[in-house]
């Protein structure tokens, strides 16, 4: 069910949970301060318990409140960052009331989200909201509000329709409960290069993923699937196959440039376009939606032989691809 802007604010001063847009993906909004509102976010998507949540903010004046002792470093990131698609560690104060939402610990994800809608509900709730991704755990992200529909429908106060979320993969995470040494806990489209050009002095490191698994506990667990395996090929042996067997149904995801490069294809052959390499903005802001479609195709086709294959986007190292290679590392076998 789509809600208005003040309807929003009501479910969520009365205890409810809303879908919300962001410029990442869609989250899952409670009011942070509220215990029992935190536990239904919990419930609705089936989270595991010990996993926190990130708290979203309407300025750093509200983050200061909650997080009084924020270190240069941090307020700096947020003062070049945000509103934007950037997640902060940072450490809280013993007299929190933000326990619910991190699990006990006294460390918080912070996050300023760039959609005006956004902003102005936690502004009018005067109250920062959590906002886990608005999906089942295990799941892909909303990216817009058909996708919520289809996997929350009927659990949820309403959704908040902010049309679709422009960068379409989840913020970046960084630790920055050190303030010479920060640490990038997820890749997102902020990365080291945009990074480097405000922090000066402060050390920049990549993390792992044993590292990663250790300090975000959502890292340890399934992420971003769809419900067909999916695996991967390159453009060679996809051209090598090019009519695949007649008897199996074949969804081919690709870049716009090497699906055409294929020329046609046999009638057992579905595409999913995952757009141009010259607009990787666009391959990152449908990709969760992209995924989506192959499901519904994949659920569509009636016949049982079905196998769907990506062509190997061969992405570089800028900060979107980095992004983009890390959550198809986990949808493709
Ligand atoms: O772009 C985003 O960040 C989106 C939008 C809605 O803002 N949100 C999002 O939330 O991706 P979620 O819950 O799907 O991913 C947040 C990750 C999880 O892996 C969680 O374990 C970790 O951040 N996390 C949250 N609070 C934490 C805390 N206090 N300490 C360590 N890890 C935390
Ligand atoms: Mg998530």
């Amino acid at each position: 069910m789509i809600i208005k802007l003040n309807k929003a604010v009501q479910v969520l001063k009365d205890g409810g949970v809303i879908a919300f847009p962001t410029e990442t993906v869609y989250g899952l909004g409670a009011d942070a301060t509220n215990k029992e509102a935190v536990e239904k976010v919990f419930e609705i998507k089936k989270r595991p318990k010990d996993n926190p949540l990130i708290c979203h903010f309407y300025s750093l004046e509200q983050v200061k409140k909650f997080v009084p002792d924020l270190n240069k470093t941090a307020e700096l990131l947020i003062k070049s960052f945000s509103p934007g698609p950037l997640s902060l560690l940072v450490n809280l104060p013993k007299n929190t009331n933000l326990l619910p939402a991190t699990r006990g610990k006294f460390s918080v994800i912070v996050r300023i989200p760039e959609h005006l809608l956004t902003l102005e509900l936690i502004k009018k709730l005067d109250k920062p909201i959590v906002g886990p991704s608005a999906n089942t755990s295990g799941k892909m992200s909303g990216t817009n509000p058909e996708m919520i529909q289809k996997d929350l429908s009927g659990k949820l106060g309403g959704i908040l329709d902010g049309g679709n979320s422009e960068i379409g993969l989840e913020s970046t995470i960084l630790d920055c409960r050190n303030e010479n040494q920060i640490k990038i806990l997820r890749p997102g489209a902020i990365g080291v290069l945009e990074l480097k050009k405000v922090l000066e002095r402060v050390e920049i490191l990549e993390t792992g993923e044993n590292e990663q698994k250790e300090i975000v506990p959502g890292a340890k667990y399934k992420h971003y699937s769809p419900e067909i395996d999916i695996q991967k090929i390159d453009l060679d042996k996809a051209k090598e196959l090019k009519n695949f067997e007649e008897n199996i149904h074949v969804i081919l995801l690709g870049s716009s440039e090497d699906l055409k490069n294929l020329g046609e294809l046999g009638k057992n052959v579905k595409i999913i376009d995952l757009g141009s390499k010259k607009d990787l903005n666009s391959i990152s802001k449908n990709l969760y939606y992209n995924l989506f479609k192959t499901d519904k195709l994949n659920q569509e086709l009636k016949l049982e032989l079905k196998k769907a294959y990506l062509i190997d986007l061969k992405l570089g190292s800028s900060s979107i691809e980095k992004a983009i290679k890390n959550r198809l590392e986990k949808v493709v076998n």
